[in-house]
This record gives structure tokens, C-alpha cells and sequence, in this order.
């Protein structure tokens, strides 16, 4: 067996900032490092790209404790019991209730209203010269899409945006964390009744059907679903907006190639997708019995922790990692996952994401950043990578 780092690393506000250099410096001593999570946990990161894609696929890797299941009046339980969270049957019974949603062929039937609202955004930062593109456009889009689709108030959305970003971060308090999180329930909960009384053509009245008549997920499944599809439907395509926008920016010449040749528009998604990571890891795996992943011995209960930008970074996959190439074949990235939890969601992040760029390329002819790179700040977060804001001046 092969011995993993000898000096394990702790995941700071370096690793918010720049995880790639962590992930070399980690993977080039091995493709399975030990590290501590900012809260003090324990975990064993896998930044290999092909470590990584059979610790996804791995049924020994589970998503919960083996045998832990929350008490079910917890905030946890209201919360936690979604796909996401669980291991099949009920990861499998869960992600059925919506696949059809989000299959790309229903997707694609949100184009027109998808355009319509990217352009009304488009419109309202045309009168400024200079704007956050991440509070203007990056944020605001996906978060109206999936409201829409849900059936959420997007008047709301400061609101929840506020209590996600406390959800995901990884330097909150418990206080604020317990707080926040009360509050979105009693937000979901109160959300939920009002579907029940008037029932309206969205997924949470489909959802709350599926609880009430048919009995196929249990309240705080429907909770859970509720809190998980809204959260990851926004908290990650405003990264590959806003960090995709970013990595163009600093890299002129791709930003000109892409304005002179649309039809890489697609394969460019995909790049942005491998390079910027909107989800920097995926979320925790536990070891249901002891294991060995890349030549590492782990042993049962330990917390997995799988690096998708690490993976996505790998020199063994991808000559040059570090290079922005439009038109490198990005094709095998992990930016949406891998195995049974592979994003629901990734044909709507492909086509909002599609819609973004093609309507700010076209809309705006001269676009740079108004603040120096190294002024930028990014979100205190091991599972996202994004910014905080995107400053840039724009030009016809
Ligand atoms: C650029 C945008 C997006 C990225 C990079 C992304 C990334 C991911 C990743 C990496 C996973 C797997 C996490 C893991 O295995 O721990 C995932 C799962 C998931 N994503 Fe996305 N996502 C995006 C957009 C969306 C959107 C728009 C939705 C819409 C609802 C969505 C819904 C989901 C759901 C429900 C799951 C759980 C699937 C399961 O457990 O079977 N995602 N996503």
C-alpha cells in the first residue's frame, strides 16, 4: 500500500481562494491526501482524476453513516432527506419524482422563456457602465429559472439567497448556521401549505401530489426536495456564469475566439465547466467497511471527500491543466458529478448557461474587469468555488 501525505493539510482560506494549487501540491505527493475541513473534520481528499471517478461509481462509498438516520423532528431531517443525501432505494425512488423535469428534451422547452428573461437582464445592465455581474445577471438568472420552475416567489430570492450562502459556507457559526436554517424551513413549510390549499401548474404542487395522494415521499422528503432542487439550482450555475465570465476575461485571447466563432459556443460551456468548477468537491461520501482507494487504506466510517476540480485538474487526464482551451476536447470533466448522484440539473445549467454567454458576448462588445484580479474575493466554501462579486465596465 502506498502511504498518503505525511503532513496532513488543513483547508483554510487559501483553499477557498486557490484550491487548485492545494490539489497539486496534494496530488503530485499523492491522488488521496489526508486532510482537516475548516470545522475540524477529519477527511480523506481525492484529487486523481481516475481516483476520482471509481470513488463515485464505488457502492462501498455511501452518503450517510452506516445505520445513522436523523431523528425525524430535527431541523437536520427537514433538511437532509433529499436524492442527494441517500443511498439507493430511496435516492432512486427520490430522483424519479423529478427526472422528467429535467431531462433534456423538457428543458429545451425553456429556451424561449429562458432568453426572455436573460435579455430583460441584458436591457437593465445596458444603461450602466459599470456593474457586479454576479449580483446583476449571474445570480439573478438561474435563481428565476428555478423559482419558476418550482414555483418559488422570485421576489423572495434575496431572502433564501442569504440563508443558502450561510448553508454551504463552511465558517459560520452554529447559532447563525441553526438560525438560518429554521428560517428557511419555516419559509418552505409555510411555501408548501399554500400549494396544498391552491394547488398551481409547478413542481412543488406536483411534489406535494405526489406526498399527499400518493404517498411515494414522506414530508420531510418533500421538504428536503424542496430545499435541494432550489439550492442547486442556483448556488451553482451563478458560478459558471460569473467565474466562467471571469476566466474569459483573464484570458483575452480565448474571450476574442469565442466572439469570432460562435460555433464553439458549446464545447467553450464545457471548458468553462472543467476549468472554474462551480462545485469544487462533491459532497461527503462515508466508507461503509474498510476500503482502499488509489492504493490507500482507509478504514470504515471515514469521511471521503471527492475533489471534482482536483479531478478536473489532473495532468494525467488533461495536458496543460491549468490552460483555458475552448477548443480542447473537455469531454470527461466532472463538474457535474459522476455515478448515480450525476447532476439532475446539468442540461439546465448547459443551456442557461449557453443563453448567458452567447447574450453578453452579443450584447456588450467590450466587457473588462474593474477591479484588479488579486481584489477579488471568494465565498468561504470547500463544496463551491465562486465569487463573492464580478466588478466589470461595459461597452457597446
Ligand atoms: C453549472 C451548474 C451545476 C453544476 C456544476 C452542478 C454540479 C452538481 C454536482 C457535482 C452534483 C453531484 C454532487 C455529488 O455527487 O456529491 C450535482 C447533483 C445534483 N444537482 Fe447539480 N449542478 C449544477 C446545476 C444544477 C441545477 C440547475 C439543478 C436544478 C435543479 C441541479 C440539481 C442537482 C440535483 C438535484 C443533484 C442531486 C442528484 C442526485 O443525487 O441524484 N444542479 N450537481
Amino acid at each position: 500500500m502506498t502511504q498518503a501525505n505525511t503532513v496532513v493539510e488543513h483547508l483554510g482560506a487559501e483553499y477557498f481562494c486557490d484550491p487548485y494549487s492545494v490539489h497539486a501540491r496534494l496530488r503530485a505527493q499523492h491522488p488521496v491526501a489526508q486532510v482537516i475541513m475548516p470545522g475540524g473534520t477529519p477527511a480523506w481528499l481525492v484529487t486523481g482524476y481516475a481516483e476520482a471517478r471509481a470513488a463515485l461509481t464505488d457502492p462501498r462509498l455511501g452518503k450517510l453513516p452506516k445505520g445513522w438516520r436523523p431523528d425525524p423532528d430535527s431541523l437536520v431531517a427537514s433538511f437532509d432527506l433529499h436524492m442527494l443525501n441517500l443511498d439507493p432505494p430511496d435516492h432512486d425512488r427520490l430522483r424519479k419524482l423529478v427526472n422528467k423535469a429535467f431531462t433534456a428534451r423538457r428543458v429545451e422547452e425553456l429556451r424561449p422563456r429562458i432568453t426572455a428573461i436573460t435579455a430583460a437582464l441584458l436591457d437593465d445592465m445596458s444603461t450602466r457602465r459599470e456593474v457586479d455581474l454576479l449580483a446583476s445577471f449571474a445570480f439573478p438568472l438561474p435563481i428565476t429559472v428555478i423559482c419558476e420552475l418550482l414555483g418559488i416567489p422570485v421576489a423572495d430570492r434575496d431572502q433564501f439567497r442569504a440563508w443558502s450562502a450561510t448553508i454551504v459556507a463552511d465558517t459560520v457559526s452554529p447559532e447563525v448556521f441553526q438560525a438560518h436554517a429554521t428560517a428557511m424551513l419555516g419559509y418552505f413549510q409555510m411555501l408548501l401549505a399554500a400549494r396544498r390549499r391552491e394547488p398551481a401548474d409547478d413542481l412543488l404542487s406536483a411534489l406535494v401530489a405526489a406526498r399527499d395522494e400518493e404517498d411515494r415521499l414522506s414530508e420531510n422528503e418533500l421538504l428536503s426536495m424542496a430545499f435541494l432542487l432550489l439550492v442547486a439550482g442556483h448556488e451553482t450555475t451563478v458560478n459558471l456564469i460569473a467565474s466562467g465570465m471571469l476566466a474569459l476575461l483573464l484570458n483575452p485571447g480565448e474571450l476574442a475566439r469565442l466572439r469570432a466563432d460562435r460555433s464553439l459556443l458549446d464545447a467553450a460551456v464545457e471548458e468553462l465547466l472543467r476549468y472554474v468548477n462551480p462545485v469544487n468537491n462533491a459532497t461527503f461520501r462515508f466508507t461503509g467497511e474498510p476500503m482502499e482507494i488509489g492504493g490507500v487504506n482507509i478504514g470504515p466510517g471515514e469521511v471521503v471527500l471527492v475533489s471534482l476540480s482536483g479531478a478536473n485538474r489532473d495532468p494525467s487526464r488533461y495536458a496543460d491543466p491549468d490552460r483555458l482551451d475552448l477548443g480542447r476536447d473537455g469531454g470527461g470533466h466532472v463538474a457535474f458529478g459522476h455515478g448515480i448522484h450525476y447532476c439532475l440539473g446539468a442540461p439546465l445549467a448547459r443551456l442557461e448557461a449557453e443563453i448567458a454567454f452567447a447574450g453578453l458576448l452579443e450584447r456588450f462588445g467590450s466587457m473588462t474587469l474593474a477591479v484588479p484580479p488579486d481584489e477579488l474575493r471568494w465565498r468561504p466554501s470547500t463544496l463551491i468555488h465562486g465569487l463573492e462579486s464580478l466588478p466589470v465596465r461595459l461597452g457597446p
